[in-house]
């Protein structure tokens, strides 16, 4: 099996309960089942991981370069403002796709621009949870595996 990776950052442990408006109500262990389980019909270990703390997300991005073929990264509030997060994406030479539960072009002006954006070989938003499959396949595709 190919491994990928799932990141999510700051805040999104809280999903399930975290403004149901934006995010819905799937709660975090949820939504990684559902990558996990679709990631396995298409060949793929999916490697779970969420943390609140930037450097946690650098360091195992660091930790899975040449493990990892490719990852599906939810930044949070990062996006908006870790020129960090950027700099270890590049980094970790594999393909990695930003996903966004929310429409986040049509919320706060602030959240409108992502910074990891150019670091990234793709982005899905504003889909809810069908957004990770949909960033599954885009990954899929990038790594040759599409169907
Ligand atoms: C989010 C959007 C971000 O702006 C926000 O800070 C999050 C969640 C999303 O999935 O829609 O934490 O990344």
């Amino acid at each position: 099996m190919t491994r990928i990776l799932l990141l999510h950052g700051p805040n999104l442990n809280r999903l399930g309960r975290r403004d149901p408006r934006h995010y819905g109500t799937i709660t975090l262990p949820e939504l990684e089942e559902l990558v996990r389980s679709r990631g396995r019909e298409l060949g793929f270990e999916v490697a779970c991981f969420q943390s609140n703390h930037e450097g946690a997300l650098v360091d195992r991005l660091q930790e899975e370069t040449g493990r990892a073929a490719g990852c599906l990264l939810n930044p949070g509030a990062l996006a908006h403002q870790s020129y960090v997060l950027h700099d270890a994406i590049l980094d970790f030479g594999a393909p990695v796709v930003e996903v966004h539960l929310s429409r986040v072009a049509e919320r706060e002006p602030w959240r409108r621009v992502s910074v990891v954006r150019p670091a990234c070989a793709g982005h899905v938003e504003g889909m809810g949870p069908r957004g990770y499959l949909e960033a599954l396949e885009l990954l899929a595709g990038l790594l040759g595996r599409g169907n």
